[in-house]
């Protein structure tokens, strides 16, 4: 019995050094160490020896098992090691190179600057009140003071979605922002319509006008509008809102003027012009070399619009201003072509 373990010792680990790879270590456990190897089988032998034999076998197969085991465990050791050598011989793994940057989702560049703005205002106590992007003719144009054939119509050619059986008042894509002033005063009226409140709203939003694609046009645009109705608002708090807002989005040294402008819905009406900030007003490029830059229109209510929201025109006045949110970045950023806003190249959206 003990040559028959000794047998068994010596072939197993003869049997070790052919054992190369992890596959191989497996199946020489199993053969080896198994349940059904010759050397359990002598352990599960044990019983039928005689009372002399039993000690000294148990004892010998027990050394044999310990033995093979240890040997098991260098072999695969040893084993795993020259794999790793192998595969790093192998495989060329440079583990100077830096990592692949992973690509960050961010904020459209538009979506960005809305929230600029729409941050000042806030900070000067306007409140954002959102609006639907597809209107009416009449909150669109008539209820501002459009009428019908009203020349200032031209400058919004516009998309019409449905005109059949509705020829005076067809649905469009809003034109501007301002159709939210009536939809925003008559809420705050419906809420008490003797006294209606107060109203410092800033409303946002996707525009559409139907005009040629151009590197200075786009057929859709973010516009914030202003509004602010109460009494005794007047013509200097416009000025005096504007200038602040001008200052906090484009530096506290930023000039502005008021220029005497036209709006049907606002009377008197202003556009305001920034200095140049890219030339400080010497004239350059950007600027066409007028050092100045338009960056919003603006105006008090007028009468007509303040009554279409529901506001008694003899007690309350306001003030309303519309900016383009792609314009004041383009210029901000110095982009010549509109395009690149609704474009889609990742190149440009990545730099924001
Ligand atoms: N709605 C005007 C436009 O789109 C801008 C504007 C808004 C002017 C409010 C005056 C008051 O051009």
């Amino acid at each position: 019995m003990l040559d028959k373990l000794n047998e068994i010792e010596k072939s197993a680990l003869e049997s070790l050094a052919d054992v190369k790879d992890q596959s191989a270590v497996d199946a020489w456990r199993v053969a080896n160490l198994g349940r059904s190897s010759p050397l359990m089988q002598v352990f599960s032998g044990l019983g039928k020896l005689s009372k002399e034999e039993k000690p000294a076998v148990g004892a010998a197969a027990n050394k044999v098992k310990v033995a093979l085991e240890a040997a098991l465990e260098e072999r695969s050791k040893a084993v795993k090691e020259t794999m790793l050598a192998k595969s790093l011989e192998e495989e060329v793994l440079d583990v100077t190179l830096p990592g692949r940057a992973v690509n960050i989702g961010r904020l459209h560049p538009s979506t960005q600057q809305l929230r600029r703005v729409l941050s000042i205002l806030a900070e000067m106590g306007f409140q954002v009140y959102t609006s639907r992007e597809v209107e009416s003719d009449e909150m669109n144009f008539q209820l501002l003071n459009f009428a019908p054939h009203h020349p200032a119509r031209e400058m919004q050619d516009s998309f019409y979605i449905e005109a059949e059986g509705r020829e005076d008042n067809p649905i469009l894509m809003r034109t501007h922002t301002s159709p939210g002033q009536i939809r925003a005063m008559r809420e705050a009226v419906a809420t008490n319509p003797q006294n209606p409140p107060p109203i410092r709203i800033a409303l946002p939003g996707m525009c559409y006008r139907y005009e040629q694609i151009t590197a200075r046009s786009e057929i859709q645009f973010n516009q914030v509008e202003g509004l602010a109705v109460g009494e005794g608002i007047t013509f200097a708090d416009l000025k005096g809102t504007l200038t602040d807002f001008a200052r906090r989005m484009f530096g506290s040294h930023a000039r502005v003027r008021f220029r005497a402008s036209y709006f049907p819905f606002t009377e008197p009406s202003a556009e305001v012009d920034v200095e140049c900030f890219v030339c400080g007003g010497k004239g350059c490029q950007v600027c066409k070399n007028s050092g100045w830059l338009e960056i919003l229109g603006s105006g008090m209510v007028h009468p007509t619009v303040l009554e279409n929201g529901g506001y008694d025109p003899r007690r309350y006045t306001g003030f309303a201003f519309g900016m383009g949110t792609e314009r004041q970045l383009m210029l901000r950023n110095k982009i010549t072509d509109i395009r690149y806003f609704w474009g889609n190249d990742e190149r440009f959206l990545e730099q924001f």
